[in-house]
């Protein structure tokens, strides 16, 4: 029956593109956390028939299902609606959902459909990264350092994220400490980062925890977050962010600000009391507090603070963007932990996920203090390769989001192999420090393939300070990671934060912390 609907409406609408949404629960009468033991169960077969059958079409099943289970007290209490607020979260599903294919119809329309075939990407000429600028060979870790470092950190500069401001003068003021945090497991402080130049900007709250019962100094994870320290964190205590943030039904932020119901939304991301279990700190920031993540969101923000015109500032090509800024950000935070005697700064590992991965890479690259660097499922833009056209493109990202980059970048976009940099060599700014590039089989929209071979570039620097890479030719299988001082995997599953990449993240700290102590 399903098979002959879809016939039908594909014979009768040829060019509309279907999705189908799935079946939410039926649940008690008046007793909406509870689903119906006796009619449930057929919902949930049915959903997977449908599925199935959506599948074999190749249509976009939007679960809403899945949305509403652990959000049953939405249901209105009659078995079968839901609440004016339930109603909102799945609206808000649908929405994106929709938004999302009419955003790749249209890239489809201009010819710029994203590709998925590894066949169609052919070979590919990367910028040499051991030819100086002026066609001398680099041969040792010396003339890296002196002469090629520098010359391909600057054209990073002018072509991708623009160049940094000096700014000096930072201050830091302690306005919280839990010590009993997670019942005592670790202490809890929130330091509030400002410029005192520069009264306009409001300043950043970075949330630190360090674990109470590790041997004293600790090594440290530091990286930005989506939604807040009070989305990062599950602990009730921790301050609502009062910033922009964008609206979501679905993480409950209303007019653009969080609220009480907005708390632990991003916790998942965050395994603080795994990580602090294991004896390491972590400081975390929301990215916004820098600049809100919307084309305008600099005016708002510390780009228009500092730049020479304030919001009417006209951005240069070399000026820096939002991923310029929450880099900067990235960097006052080790500024602070530099004033911590219960940290290791020897032992400091940034990292960042998706457009925060690509962040951590340049903050990486920039910040020579950031003993480790780590960035999760960071895709174009990040880690993997501009030239390889699988997956997000220089043009889909530049159009999407171009406050990201300084202008320049956006001239590439119908021609990546004029860049004169490729992200092997982003990579490789960070050598002979270790970095891990972790991926997601299902992310192939951030090009899994693209950052192994980023990676596998990147190694001649590495190899110049007798520092070990990926050790393997070819892309490893699912969940298994490899390689030394360049790391990699691609993890089963989404475009996540897993539990599974926090354990390889800390194996992979833990491994070359160790080498310090020897
Ligand atoms: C979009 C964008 C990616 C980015 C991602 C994210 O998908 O195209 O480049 O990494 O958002 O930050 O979640």
């Amino acid at each position: 029956m399903l098979r002959a609907y879809v016939k039908t409406l594909r014979d009768n609408a040829a060019h509309a593109r279907l999705i189908w949404a799935s079946t939410t629960q039926i649940t008690v009468q008046d007793k909406p956390v509870e689903v119906d033991p006796e009619n449930n169960p057929t919902i949930a077969e049915r959903n997977v028939i449908a599925a199935r059958v959506m599948q074999e079409n190749g249509i976009a099943v939007d679960d809403l299902y899945t949305l509403m289970s652990d959000k049953l007290e939405l249901a209105k209490g009659d078995k079968f609606h839901w609440s004016p607020k339930g109603v909102a979260v799945q609206a808000d599903a649908v929405a994106a959902m929709i938004g999302d294919t009419l955003w790749k119809i249209a890239k489809l329309a201009d010819g710029q459909g994203a590709n998925y075939d590894e066949a169609k990407v052919g070979t590919l000429e990367l910028p040499a990264l051991l030819t100086a600028a002026d066609g001398s060979v680099i041969a040792t870790s010396k003339d890296w350092t002196a002469k090629r470092r520098p010359e391909v950190l600057e054209l990073y500069r002018e072509h991708v994220y623009g160049r940094t401001p000096e700014v000096s003068k930072t201050k830091f003021v302690v306005t919280a400490i839990q010590p009993a945090a997670f019942g005592g497991l670790a202490t809890r402080k929130l330091i509030h980062v400002t410029l005192p130049d520069y009264p306009q900007w409001q300043g950043m709250d970075v949330m630190l925890y360090v674990p109470n019962a590790a041997p004293k100094p600790v090594p440290v994870f530091c990286g930005l977050n989506f939604d807040g320290n009070h989305a990062a964190s599950p602990e009730s205590d921790v301050p609502l962010s009062t910033r922009w943030m964008r609206e979501s039904a679905v993480k409950n932020i209303v007019d653009h600000r969080a609220t009480e119901a907005s708390r632990g939304n991003e916790r998942h991301y965050w395994q603080l009391e795994m990580v602090l279990k294991r004896g390491h700190a972590v400081a975390t920031a929301y990215y916004g507090d820098l600049e809100p993540d919307h084309r305008d969101g600099w005016k708002d923000g510390l780009r228009a603070v500092l730049g020479k015109d304030g919001a009417n500032t006209v951005w240069k090509d070399g000026d820096w963007g939002a991923i310029g800024v929450w880099s900067w950000g990235l960097s006052r935070m080790l500024d602070y932990l530099e004033t911590e005697s219960d940290i290791d700064l020897r032992k400091a590992a940034v990292l960042g996920h998706s457009r925060l991965g690509k962040t951590a890479l340049w903050s990486g690259a920039q910040d020579p203090r950031w003993a480790l660097v780590i960035a999760n499922n960071s895709g174009e833009g990040g880690g993997a390769l501009m030239r390889r056209d699988f997956g997000e493109t220089t043009e889909i990202i530049t159009r999407g989001y171009p406050h990201w980059f300084t202008p320049k970048y956006k001239s590439y976009a119908k021609n990546a192999a004029a860049c004169p940099v490729d992200q092997h060599m982003l990579v490789a700014l960070m050598a002979p420090r270790p970095i891990y590039l972790a991926t997601a089989a299902e992310d192939l929209w951030s090009d899994p393939r693209g950052e192994f071979f980023s990676g596998k570039n990147a190694e001649p620097v590495y190899a110049l300070f007798g520092k070990s890479g990926l050790g393997v030719m070819e892309q490893p299988a699912i969940d298994q990671p490899c390689g030394d001082f360049i790391r990699y995997h691609i993890r089963a599953g989404k475009h996540t934060v897993s539990d599974w990449d926090w354990e390889q993240f800390m194996t992979f700290a833990e491994r070359h912390h160790a080498k310090l102590s020897q």
